[in-house]
């Protein structure tokens, strides 16, 4: 399997705390079977999008360097890809602007957006318009998490109508966010506004990165085939930089 959205690489984020954590969490990662991850610190290493502490491309590189040293060392077997988790930001888009982001995989292809919790701001059509023309297709992070979206969730389907993406969180689906979020992303999947599963996980304890679960659940809901492309073929077309859909 293949996972997109990960906050493995240690001290960078709210993610993995050390290298002790991102080597347990990559262990547990490749038990649960996944062999590729991309991992996806948050753009701005402090919630409050202090501009002294950008995780930008050239610093995302430098970690990955060294995680995939010691992924070597200690032979764990997991590919890990450079990716970035990108608040919907007026400062996050002239970031991206002055090429300072890092796209999946670097491929200037695709690009983890998350929806502030407060607003889906009216020019949003035209920011996907924006990106789109630059040749940039924005993957929707966990659309089942956000508040206007919980309310009304056929407004993620205006978003996959413009173009986008959607990523489900893996443990959305089997409750650890709770059961109305669980029951929503259900809802998503059956309605196919979901493209891709992914673990957004965070640490070795509460947000591991594990997807079989989840996979079962989906192959529940939408058959074994479609449930795996979302972990395996979609994926790795987005790592590659080719139209997933
Ligand atoms: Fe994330």
């Amino acid at each position: 399997m293949i996972d997109v959205h990960s906050h493995i690489l240690p001290g960078i984020d709210d993610g993995a705390r050390d290298m002790k954590d991102a080597l347990e969490m990559a262990r547990l990662a490749v038990a649960d079977g996944i062999r590729v991850m991309v991992a996806t610190p948050h753009l701005f290493k402090h919630k409050n999008g202090d501009l002294g502490a950008i995780n930008e491309k050239k610093v995302i590189l430098e970690h990955l360097d060294r995680f995939r040293d010691r992924l070597a060392a200690e032979d764990i077997a997991l590919e890990v890809l450079p990716g970035c988790d990108v608040p919907l930001s007026e400062k996050a888009l002239s970031l991206l602007e002055e090429d300072r982001v890092m796209t999946v995989n670097d491929g200037n292809r695709y690009l983890l957006l998350e929806l502030s919790h407060f607003a889906i701001p009216p020019s949003l059509e035209e920011i996907c318009f924006r990106l789109q023309s630059q040749g940039l297709t924005p993957i929707i992070t966990h659309p089942e998490r956000h508040p206007l979206i919980l309310e009304r969730p056929e407004r993620l389907e205006h978003l996959v109508d413009l173009g986008c993406l959607a990523q489900l969180t893996a443990s959305s689906l089997t409750g650890g966010f709770g059961r109305q979020i669980a029951r929503v992303s259900r809802q998503l999947v059956k309605k196919g506004y979901i493209h891709l599963l992914a673990s957004d996980a965070h640490d070795p304890r509460h947000r591991p990165p594990r997807l079989s679960k989840a996979v079962s659940e989906l192959s529940r809901l939408i058959g074994r085939e479609r449930a795996l492309a979302m972990v395996t073929h979609i994926p790795e077309k987005i790592i590659k930089g080719e139209l997933a859909t």
